[in-house]
């Protein structure tokens, strides 16, 4: 009875991958968000990158910035801030401002000296809209508000002028007739 066996085993090999093993990380759009990466403070460090994407063999994604530990050698976006305690272990990645557009994995790389130096973490980050698209909802609802209030302010008034005149021609007839008047000394 080697079967059941084999099939738990290979149960067990697959879970992780299915119900996405990566850390996950949560930030607010318009906030700033880190993705920790934490390495043995005892080691030497050579390099590290980060980058869109899982971790993959030898590179760490679409690279979005990348040291030598000394100084910051490659960085697409000033957003993008490695950790300043680098050589104390911690190579954590903060994004400045953060964008729902940021969601998705991130893989951390770091290169230490020595044998069996490589050492590899994929983070998956959910940015949640944050209060700036609510800021933005509030300015267009109140904006909406005001020319509602426009426009209930005009229809009232022209109902109260005709109720006054009686007879008269209403504002918006008013408007009509002098537009038709002046197109038609274009025309003649
Ligand atoms: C690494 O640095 C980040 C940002 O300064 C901090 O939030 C985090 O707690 C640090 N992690 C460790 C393991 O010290």
């Amino acid at each position: 009875m080697v079967l059941p066996q084999v099939f738990i085993s290979a149960f067990l090999l697959l879970l992780p991958a299915a119900s996405g093993a990566f850390l996950e990380v949560y930030g607010m759009g318009g906030d700033p968000v880190t993705l920790p990466c934490s390495y043995p403070e005892s080691r030497i460090l050579s390099f590290v990158c980060w980058g869109r994407g899982e971790c993959a063999s030898d590179t760490c994604g679409q690279t979005l910035v990348w040291t030598d530990g000394n100084r910051v050698n490659y960085r697409t976006s000033n957003r993008y801030q490695i950790n300043s305690q680098l050589l104390q272990g911690n190579a954590s990645l903060t994004i400045e401002y953060a964008y729902e557009s940021d969601s998705g994995l991130y893989c951390c790389r770091v290169e230490m000296k020595g044998w069996d130096g490589v050492q590899t973490l994929t983070t998956s980050l959910q940015v949640q809209p944050g209060s700036n698209s609510t800021k933005g909802l509030a300015i267009g609802l109140s904006v909406f508000l005001l020319l509602l209030a426009l426009v209930s302010a005009l229809v009232i008034t022209n109902y109260i002028l005709m109720k006054k005149r009686p007879g008269s021609p209403s504002l918006v007839a008013l408007c009509v007739s002098k537009i038709r008047t002046l197109l038609n000394k274009e025309v003649a």
